[in-house]
């Protein structure tokens, strides 16, 4: 499932995307490029932010959020730090994927300073639970969730589990499970809820493929069979190793580590290499209907 790539890739003749369209998590030992910023994000307390997720940076508006437990005077510095984190993996990914820049999108950085052994969330957030990643605020209609991470401690790994690829967890529960069946019964959303949607005045359209991802999530951090597998064969990113994978594909969870740093693209349906692997194609296939 991993495969080690080299600081000088992509090599010649080498196609990353169809790799990682694959199912493969793209894994460098050392950090790609730089990060000048690991002792200020190691040596900052989160005590107070426990009830955030994590803490976020959003590119657009050059905005940090979850990020209140942080006493004030370390913000702006935490927030210059993930700024550079984040530019930096932009185009370290436009220069691995060339196919993919044109059309993506630059979605939110995150900064993960929590230990994630035993951490007290409810079951849907739950990390060490296996899943694939679905965003409830943020739609995608069949475009893909690509992320970027590095783990910036000092000494602890970062410890993942997977239940395997899409492809394999639809096969087995897209039916089963009953969401797909649902979601197909559902009506698509007709032209003028479309049209009004477009441009603002009506919220709350999600596509089947959506609706379907997001119960999928659930689905799978309930399912104790899945849970159990993945739970016999951890993997572990050591300190400064950096990962890249379609969570949407891959299912994870992570059972330990802390201070890890992310970035998020969302990598438009339209320029995949292997449209056939993406999710929404092999529901549409399993279904014979159009989901997005
Ligand atoms: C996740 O996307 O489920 C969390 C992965 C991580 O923080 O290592
Ligand atoms: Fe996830």
């Amino acid at each position: 499932m991993l495969k080690t790539c080299s600081p000088a890739s992509p090599l010649p003749g080498e196609d990353l995307a169809a790799e990682l369209e694959s199912g493969k998590i793209l894994f460098f030992a050392e950090p790609p490029f730089p990060i000048p910023d690991r002792e200020l994000f190691n040596g900052l307390d989160p005590g107070r932010a426990r009830f955030h997720k994590n803490i976020a940076y959003r590119p657009a508006s050059r905005r940090l959020t979850g990020a209140s437990g942080i006493p004030s005077g370390q913000r702006a510095p935490l927030r210059s730090a993930l700024e550079r984190y984040s530019s930096n993996a932009v185009s370290f990914l436009a220069r691995l994927f060339p196919r993919y820049a044109p059309a993506w999108r630059i979605d939110y950085a995150s900064f993960r300073p929590f230990e994630e052994e035993g951490r007290p969330l409810s079951p849907k957030a739950r990390n060490d639970l296996v899943h694939v990643d679905s965003f409830p605020s943020r739609p995608t209609e069949g475009d893909r969730i690509l992320r970027f991470f590095t783990n910036v401690h000092r000494e602890k790994p970062r410890v993942w589990i997977s239940g395997g690829t899409f492809d394999r967890l639809a096969e087995r529960y897209a039916v089963a499970s009953g969401i797909l069946p649902h979601v197909t019964a559902i009506r698509p959303p007709g032209v003028l809820a479309r049209a009004l949607a477009a441009v603002g005045l009506r919220k709350g359209i999600r596509s089947r493929y959506d609706e379907f991802m997001l119960r999928f999530h659930d689905y799978l951090k309930e399912n104790e069979e899945l849970q159990a597998e993945a739970r016999r064969e951890p993997f572990s990113f050591p300190p400064g190793s950096t990962w890249i994978a379609y969570t949407d594909m891959v299912s994870h969870g992570v059972l330990s580590g802390q201070s890890a740093l992310e970035q998020t693209m969302i990598i438009s349906k339209s320029t995949m290499a292997l449209p056939e692997k993406a999710p929404i194609a092999i529901l549409e296939r399993l279904s014979g209907e159009p989901l997005a």
